[in-house]
């Protein structure tokens, strides 16, 4: 590919599209060998197009082997059309036609998992963005929107299920073959299409929707996993109960159907009425699933089901808006995983995705704002940033004009646009429209890539009785950005006194959008200059300041607080996440320092402030078994769990201008063992306390209880001895979940203790054994191997991927090993002998070949080298570069690797 490089298309480019197709006809005929698509699409001429050609374009692929075209039922003759690569132009059409197309292709050699492919003995589709070309000729565009008629035909015995969007409307017998017909009454874009053709099961319910519908509900499995499928129906019927009262959105066809399948390049896809599922974020069960997983499934039903408005009712104008349907939905399944769980939790689970994923990719050569002004490959921007921070942006949106006004502005935004395909100005419109509020300066984080800087100073004046607060916005350049505008801000703040309440402060003259006392005092401010200062007045003593409540901004926050100032605010802050966050901060500062110590070759010296603060948590902890769990103002066990945990090394890389992955990993080791050796007598008591003897539930207080022991007992398996191990083999041993086994073999896996050796050679042989039939579990236990910062990683990794089991052609297995190493074990992945970049362009290499798409997911951790020193960077661009001189280079691994060198 290095001749003809891959063009970029660009947001200013934008043309409505020339031709519109009112109906599309598919005629799918499965066969072991060549499959066939005949589609019969209604074609007329735009009236909104100023295009004067008569000629039109149309998407296909280089894998459609073309049989037939016909206009209005004549075949053409071979002078009429031309077939370029992936175009299909016809000359000289009428203003309105029927054409008629017949390819040939072949999904079992389908190894890219995009269009028509075999996932293990099924047929099934993936077509976002751009894959429903890979099956016809068509205008494949998410503003096209059509009206679907879909007939499979398949062998009985093989296929005894065949799916499709809608409603099946016909069916019938073909002497080994059967056919059904399916048609779907709501017009939509290609991306939305899909059909399944498989031997399944499936589990059927039904939902009453506010307006007194029926719904049927059918999850289709094949056979061995459809006893993992209740977990995901439960979930399902929760969002569509949920998404009736808290955006007044009902289903609207007659029946939702999910299917779950193993090759799968993401989590899950919302094809209008036939969602498709990667087995990982639908099958749950007790022993194979942990509780993560299942938090996962929940948040991934209720993502794609919600979906069907804010995506598919309402739909992308062209690919650059895809953050006006992924960053809303994903502000949905966050609302609705808090609304089932722990607000707080669920707020700190997404922040630290956002500060781990979101903020590297922010600050690297691929940022780009969650309005994308240009892209070669559409598949590379399912980012951290159109997601996370696209998420982010929404619930800003909802920040600043409080949720009943939020409520106004998407009913108003859903009523306008149903039916449509638009664009984030749209949404932002219709947010100002319902509410007669201004979001024109808002509308930079929309354009503006990078993550802002707020360098905040205060002032208390004892006479005047006011509290002020300076805050300076900055934000570092980022590819074609080198200057940007201020951006609109909400800041969310308290004051608390010394007796730890929250201060009511007087906020006259100061611009503030609203201000909220549910069992606090905070004020919402609106953040618009570079430069802005906020005077308070009526505060009657020094306050300690709690910054940017519930993260309400997504940016980086620079702020003095002393040491002392940190531990108070984990003690009292009203705001939960901001007690966690104050706790992150002293962590960080206290690992700080020992990274600075072990680079300047002095003598570790750890601030004991750090046990102080964690012995804290850990008698919270024991006294809240012996109040029985009920004592009010007690921070929940899920938020313990969670203060426990150190920050992660990621975050800590994306503190520093250059990441010393070694120091990183060592101060953040020294510091939990500091803690261990100090705190020993209570991680124990604690663990021992969390203990339970009933059986596994899922429901919250259980998984809170869980998470607190397991994270005791990684604290625990950082000692060398024998006690902690044999405490750690017992509950391998007995546990009959997997968030408890997963829990101990990963504690296993990851102790450097000689004594742990034998034992984790026995549990992992056991472990295979016991689950060697259940694909999702063993994809854990290649991860929890692959990720295990123990020395001799890469050799490890290199043995798994001569295990029988492994393959790179499944995703889920890939990731397990090559994700979990290059992503997830920094200290191994960056070793300095290269090892670990070599391998990474090997892997890459090799599954360009395969598939691409994942292919320039994997290559990331290899386009941060600006963030390490200069011996490491030399070796992480040779490897890019090695990638970019490879023939046959897809357009999505040369453009990340392209952009990043
Ligand atoms: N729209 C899907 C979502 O819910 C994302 C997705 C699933 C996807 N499969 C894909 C995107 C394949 C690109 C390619 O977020
Ligand atoms: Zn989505």
């Amino acid at each position: 590919m290095k001749e003809g490089q891959p063009k970029a298309i660009e947001l200013s480019e934008y043309r409505v599209p020339p031709y519109l197709i009112s109906t599309t006809e598919l005629q799918v005929d499965l066969n072991e060998d060549v499959s066939y698509v005949t589609s019969t699409l209604t074609i007329t001429k735009n009236p909104e197009s100023k295009s004067d050609s008569h000629d039109l374009v149309l998407n296909g692929s280089v894998d459609l082997d073309t049989q037939t075209i016909k206009i209005d039922g004549r075949e053409l003759l071979s002078n009429e059309y031309a077939i370029e690569g992936d175009q299909l132009t016809l000359f000289s059409v009428p203003p309105s036609f029927e054409l008629e197309t017949n390819v040939a292709l072949k999904p079992q050699e389908n190894t890219a998992l995009e269009g028509l492919y075999k996932s293990g003995d099924m047929y099934c589709t993936q077509c976002e963005a751009e894959g429903f070309r890979n099956i016809t000729w068509y205008l494949d565009r998410p503003d096209v929107m059509s009206q679907y008629r879909t007939t499979i035909q398949a062998d009985k015995a093989l296929y005894p299920i065949l799916l499709s969007n809608g409603n099946e409307v016909a069916r019938g017998d073909a002497g080994a073959k059967h056919w059904v017909t399916w048609e779907d009454p709501f017009k939509k874009p290609a991306y939305l299409f899909a059909m399944v053709a498989g031997d399944l099961e499936h589990v059927e319910d039904h939902f009453t929707t506010m307006s007194g519908r029926d719904v049927t509900l059918q999850i289709f499995t094949e056979s061995h996993n459809i006893d993992k499928v209740d977990f995901a129906m439960t979930a399902l019927k929760n969002s569509m109960a949920w998404d009736e009262k808290t955006y007044g959105r009902e289903y609207d066809l007659d029946i939702f159907m999910i299917v779950a399948v193993e090759s799968f390049n993401m989590g899950a896809m919302e094809n209008k009425g036939l969602n498709i599922f990667n087995t990982s974020c639908v099958l749950a069960r007790p022993d194979t699933t942990t509780d993560a997983g299942y938090q996962r499934v929940e948040a991934v039903v209720a993502h794609e089901y919600f979906h069907n408005w804010s995506g598919n009712r309402v739909t992308c104008r062209d690919w650059f808006q895809l953050s006006l349907k992924e960053g809303f939905t994903v502000l949905r399944d966050q609302q609705f995983s808090a609304d089932m769980g722990s607000e707080t939790v669920c707020r700190v689970a997404d922040v630290a995705t956002l500060r781990n994923a979101q903020f590297p990719e922010d600050a690297g050569p691929m940022a780009h704002p969650i309005r994308p002004g240009s892209y070669i490959e559409i598949n590379n921007f399912y980012t951290a940033t159109v997601y996370e921070k696209g998420a982010e942006v929404v619930r800003m949106i909802r920040t600043l004009l409080g949720e009943d006004n939020f409520r106004k502005g998407t009913d108003h935004y859903f009523d306008r646009h149903d039916g449509q395909a638009v664009t984030t100005e749209d949404f932002v419109r219709a947010m100002e429209d319902a509410n007669d509020a201004d979001l024109s300066q808002f509308r930079y984080w929309y354009s503006q890539a990078g993550t802002p800087v707020l360098d905040v100073s205060d002032n208390y004046d004892e006479a005047a009785k006011t509290y002020s607060l300076t805050i300076e916005q900055s934000c570092p350049a980022t590819p074609g950005q080198d200057d940007k505008q201020a951006f609109h801000m909400p800041i969310a703040l308290g004051l608390l006194g010394a007796d730890g309440q929250d201060i009511e402060f007087d906020i006259d003259g100061v611009d503030v959008a609203h201000v909220i006392t549910d069992n606090q005092y905070t004020a919402v401010l609106n953040l618009r200059e570079s430069s802005q200062r906020f005077v308070f007045s009526g505060v009657n003593e020094k306050p300690v300041v709690s910054l940017l409540r519930g993260f309400s901004a997504p940016v980086k926050l620079n702020f003095d607080s002393s040491r002392d100032d940190l531990q108070f605010l984990m003690q009292h802050d009203s705001d939960g996440f901001n007690r966690w966050e104050a706790g992150q901060r002293l962590a960080v500062a206290v690992i700080q320092d020992v990274v600075a110590q072990i680079q300047q070759g002095q003598t570790i010296d750890i601030d004991t402030r750090i046990v102080t603060a964690i012995g804290a948590l850990l008698d919270e902890a024991v006294n809240y078994n012996q109040q029985n769990h009920s004592a009010g103002g007690q921070i929940d066990k899920a938020m313990l769990a969670d203060m426990l945990v150190m920050p992660a090394e990621a975050y800590l890389a994306e503190l520093t201008e250059v990441a010393d992955v070694d120091a990183i990993h060592t101060a953040r080791d020294a510091v939990r063992l500091l803690l261990l050796d100090k705190l020993q007598g209570l991680f124990l008591s604690v663990y021992k306390l969390n203990q339970s003897s009933a059986g596994y539930q899922i429901i919250s207080s259980d998984v809170a209880q869980r998470g607190l022991k397991n994270v005791c007992l990684s604290y625990l398996m950082m000692s060398s001895e024998t006690e902690a191990i044999d405490l750690c083999v017992a509950q391998f041993e007995s546990a009959d979940n997997m968030t408890d086994t997963g829990a101990a073999i990963r504690a296993l896996i990851n102790c450097p203790a000689e004594a742990a050796v034998a034992p984790r050679e026995k549990a992992l042989t056991a472990f295979y054994e016991r689950w060697s039939a259940e694909a999702l579990v063993i994809d854990q236990w290649f991860g929890m191997q692959a990720s295990s910062p123990l020395p001799g990683a890469m050799d490890r990794v290199k043995n798994l991927l001569e295990h029988d089991a492994f393959t790179m052609k499944n995703p889920n297995r890939m990731r397990s090993v090559v994700v979990s190493f290059a992503f997830q074990n920094t200290v191994n992945f960056h070793k300095k002998d290269g090892s670990g970049y070599e391998f990474l362009a090997d892997r890459v290499i090799e599954l360009n070949g395969i598939n691409p798409q994942m292919a320039a997911r994997v290559l990331s951790p290899l386009t941060r080298w600006r963030k390490y020193d200069a011996e490491r960077q030399t070796m992480m661009k040779a490897q890019l570069t090695r990638i970019l001189d490879q023939e046959k280079l897809s357009p999505d691994v040369f453009e990340i690797a392209s952009k990043s060198i």
